[in-house]
């Protein structure tokens, strides 16, 4: 028996006006139109799976939230609460979107492929930085991996000097870090995932606010073999949890926490594509 208490964690989608100009093959793009609203993605839809990832009986009309902002253009709120218990995982609480394209074997995961996203703070829903958050994350199709996450907050099993800060990290087998910087307030983080699955290698691009993205690493050899699903959202971990974390460890009641998300798209990158526009919404 499970007993739900109800909290609200938010993930926002800001409509990016600022990557329009890009010209690189795409192979998936989540920068939704301004006339969709939320229950729109309860149906299937060229943008992110109807299906994953929310909590039991939960709908994303229930979940997203549609806020004007300057510029005409709109943010996606994503808006789980404390019945965002996704299988059974009484450990996590999650609220994810999943690329409607993206189906574990699809030819996101092949080739060489970049991914973008943009976050922010939502300063009207602050994280609990005691807890680890997962942002933006690959998880194997077979669900043994993540082959890089974007984490924030105090990642478990290690001493986080600032917990405000976003950490890439690669695959979780293997725990390296490849990119840090300071989760500053008010402003939009751009990072781009130059991900080579022949070569199995990761080169971070990153900017802030209108920047031009720019290189922050070589490009790293990480394993990225396993294909799977590119996620977008919150996945807040618990504290104090034992074992299988899924399943157990402290998740406090009553939260309004939440992220603000823009920009997520992935081009093709085999010929060298890569669109380095940062904000210019
Ligand atoms: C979560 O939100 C949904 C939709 O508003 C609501 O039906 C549900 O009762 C909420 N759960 C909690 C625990 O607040
Ligand atoms: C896209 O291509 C057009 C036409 O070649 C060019 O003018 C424009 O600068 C390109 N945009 C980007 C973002 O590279
Ligand atoms: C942050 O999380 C911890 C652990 O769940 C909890 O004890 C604490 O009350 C939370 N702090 C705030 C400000 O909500």
């Amino acid at each position: 028996m499970v007993h739900l208490q109800y909290y609200s964690v938010a993930v926002s989608l800001l409509l990016p006006s600022w990557v329009a100009a890009q010209n690189c093959t795409l192979q998936f793009d989540g920068r939704v139109p301004s006339d969709l609203v939320a229950a729109d993605f309860d149906s299937p839809n060229k943008f992110f799976s109807e299906k994953f990832v929310l909590g039991q009986g939960l709908k994303f009309d229930q979940a997203l939230r549609v806020l004007p902002v300057a510029g005409g253009s709109l943010v996606r709120s994503a808006h789980p609460n404390d019945s965002s218990i996704f299988n059974s995982q009484v450990g996590f609480r999650r609220a994810e979107l999943i690329p409607a394209s993206n189906d574990g074997t699809d030819p996101s995961t092949q080739g060489v492929k970049t991914l973008h996203f943009s976050v922010k703070k939502d300063a009207a829903r602050p994280l609990n930085l005691s807890h680890e958050y997962q942002l933006v994350f690959l998880e194997s199709n077979d669900f043994s991996t993540n082959q890089f996450v974007l984490k924030t907050g105090t990642i478990l099993g290690q001493n986080t000097a600032d917990p405000d800060t976003l950490q890439v990290f690669g695959n979780v087998n293997q725990g390296q870090l490849l990119f840090s910087t300071p989760f500053v307030d008010g402003v939009f983080h751009n990072f781009a995932l130059k991900l080579d699955f022949d070569q199995s290698t990761t080169q971070v691009f990153f900017s802030a606010g209108e920047d031009p993205l720019k290189a922050v690493t070589d490009v790293l050899k990480n394993d990225l073999s396993g294909q799977g699903q590119f996620h977008f959202g919150v996945l807040k971990k618990p504290v104090g949890g034992q074992g299988d974390i899924t399943k157990n460890g402290f998740q406090e009641a009553g939260i309004n926490e939440g992220i603000i998300f823009g920009g997520i798209f992935e081009e093709d990158s085999a010929d060298g594509c890569i669109t380095l526009a940062g904000q210019k919404a």
